[in-house]
């Protein structure tokens, strides 16, 4: 079992931004540990028959939300699942009450994803229970952040020293700026590279580096992450056609081949295929897209485990 005299920092996991590189350390340490777990032919262990887990989600997904209640379910805890679709949100229901209602039914931790930037923050100021960002606008995505670190540890042995460029549509991403906080905090060298529109203005102070040409971005890194464009958060067009888009920021076999070194291809999914990523790169030998997924798992039930056990 992990060391159970080693703590997170942290009550919550709200953001990569208050976490130190001693937390990812233990993270990774505790996810290897459960990593083993799932591999086995039994997949469960009792660590948590104890908690009682509520995943809210107030905004749509596929990954995050089976990925948090595989970890829950793996560790022995009690779930509940809450869509806003099926719920008293849509008769006007605020989220506090919302939550609140929840949790005088005993419950102990709650991963909640929310289309507004800071829900997690808010929430954290008004109950006891621990909370999990599972995704907050175009905030962070700690979990997505980690599982990304620990997929390019697995793949090259280490995070520190590598070179990471994250291509897409940076401005509406909390992917992007929770893997900027953790590759940066791991001692990765991190640049961005989309058209300018889709860059925030002064991303520089973050301490990355900014590449507007595809095919410089790709020689210059070892693992590229490339982002969805998220048509969903965007009220004016930021770029001519979806097909000029892909023409100048999507990533083929043959760039691929024509580059100086082989580079590993991540994405966090969902994928437009054809459009940041053809089928023929997303399904390649240098992709790590479904190891990204399968990792998930295990770094969502070390989340759990630790935050857990500081509520114990
Ligand atoms: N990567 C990710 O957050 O995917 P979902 O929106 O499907 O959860």
């Amino acid at each position: 079992m992990p060391n159970p005299n080693r703590q997170l920092s942290v009550k919550h996991l709200l953001g990569i931004k208050y976490l130190q590189e001693t937390d990812i350390d233990l993270i990774f340490e505790t996810a290897d540990h459960f990593k083993e777990v799932i591999n086995r032919p039994i997949k469960k262990v009792p660590s948590l028959r104890d908690i009682t887990i509520a995943n809210i989600f107030f905004e749509n997904s596929t990954r995050t939300k089976l990925s948090f209640e595989l970890a829950e379910k793996r560790l022995s805890a009690d779930v509940l699942n809450f869509s806003t679709s099926q719920s008293s949100v849509t008769k006007g229901e605020t989220l506090i009450d919302t939550v609140n209602n929840i949790l005088s039914m005993k419950v102990d931790m709650v991963v909640m994803r929310h289309p507004n930037p800071g829900a997690g923050v808010l929430l954290s100021k008004h109950i006891n229970a621990s909370i999990i960002n599972a995704g907050d606008g175009a905030h962070e995505h700690p979990t997505q952040a980690l599982l990304d670190s620990y997929s390019i540890r697995e793949r090259l042995g280490d995070v520190a020293g590598k070179k990471v460029v994250i291509v897409g549509d940076i401005l509406h991403s909390r992917v992007a700026l929770s893997n900027i906080y953790a590759l940066k905090l791991q001692g990765a060298e991190v640049k961005v590279c989309g058209p300018k529109t889709l860059i925030p203005k002064h991303i520089e102070s973050l301490g990355v580096g900014v590449e507007t040409d595809l095919r410089k971005a790709l020689n210059w890194c070892d693992v590229a992450n490339m982002l969805r464009v998220q048509n969903e958060r965007m009220d004016i067009s930021y770029f001519p056609s979806t097909r000029e888009y892909t023409q100048l920021y999507g990533v083929n076999k043959e760039l691929l081949n024509s580059l100086d070194q082989e580079i590993v291809i991540m994405h966090p999914g969902p994928i437009n295929r054809g459009v940041e990523i053809t089928s023929e790169v997303a399904d390649s030998n240098q992709s790590i897209i479904l190891n990204q997924v399968e990792n998930g798992v295990a770094i969502r039930m070390a989340v759990i485990y630790l935050l857990a056990s500081k509520i114990k």
